[in-house]
């Protein structure tokens, strides 16, 4: 997939439909990925802004896509496409544009918050879609990489049998899975805020779920000792 960084290859892959729509389409460069591998047959893109729109456009011209000026969901129908991503862009403003439209959100969505993905998460917890996969990606910052499908016949169960205020913040299915990579990003960040002499209220809440996740995690040694 041309063009794309790791984060963005890895948001591309969780997609595949009919119709998709990338709400800050920015540069345009996913839908063209996605066209370009026949992973989707119609794209549409949505940007805010006229400079990132116009490089959408340039990007997109002769594929088929829509590329269209408007903010967030004003810019697509109910029912027009199947799945949706937002990538590049705070948890909080990813939850306030799907809250906008709740009817307009497709059951399928990929979401890449670069800060606070807790706010997606809870979005999403009270909106009727369940968590299905989550990827962590190393770059610039760590990326979370999360999909939904809709789902209003039960709870989610990605919540069953974990700590419900660290799964929000960290992801149920990447505390579950446990891998070496995302247990070193913990304790990274564990072992950063823990140098701070003076934490907010948040940072502290922050190493207080670390600190117990780190404890109690399974098999493998205890991350604090070292
Ligand atoms: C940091 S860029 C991320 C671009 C691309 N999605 C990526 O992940 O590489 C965020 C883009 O979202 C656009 N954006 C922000 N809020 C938006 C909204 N409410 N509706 C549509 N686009 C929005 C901005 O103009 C910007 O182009």
């Amino acid at each position: 997939m041309p063009k794309l960084d790791d984060r963005l290859k890895a948001v591309a892959v969780q997609i595949r439909s009919s119709v998709h729509a990338d709400i800050g389409s920015d540069h345009g460069h996913l839908i063209k990925a996605l066209l370009t591998a026949g992973r989707i047959q119609r794209g549409i893109a949505i940007e805010v802004n006229q400079r990132p729109f116009e490089n959408s456009r340039s990007t997109l011209t002769g594929l088929n896509a829509d590329v269209r000026l408007a903010d967030g969901l004003a810019g697509l129908n109910p029912g027009e496409a199947d799945s949706l991503s937002i990538c590049g862009m705070g948890g909080e403003l990813i939850a306030r544009i799907l809250q906008s439209y709740p009817d307009r959100v497709p059951p399928d969505l990929v979401l890449q918050p670069n800060r606070c993905p807790e706010a997606v998460r809870r979005w999403a917890l009270g909106s009727g879609y369940h968590l299905v996969d989550e990827q962590l990606v190393i770059g610039r910052l760590r990326y979370q990489i999360l999909r939904f499908q809709r789902n209003h016949a039960c709870p989610d169960p990605a919540y069953a049998s974990v700590d419900r205020d660290a799964a929000l913040l960290f992801g149920p299915l990447l505390i579950r899975r446990w891998e070496p990579q995302f247990r070193d990003v913990l304790l990274d960040e564990y072992r950063y805020l823990n140098d701070f002499d003076r934490r907010t209220n948040e940072s502290q809440h922050r190493l207080d779920a670390l600190a117990n996740l780190l404890q109690s995690e399974p098999p493998h040694s205890n991350g604090l000792d070292g």
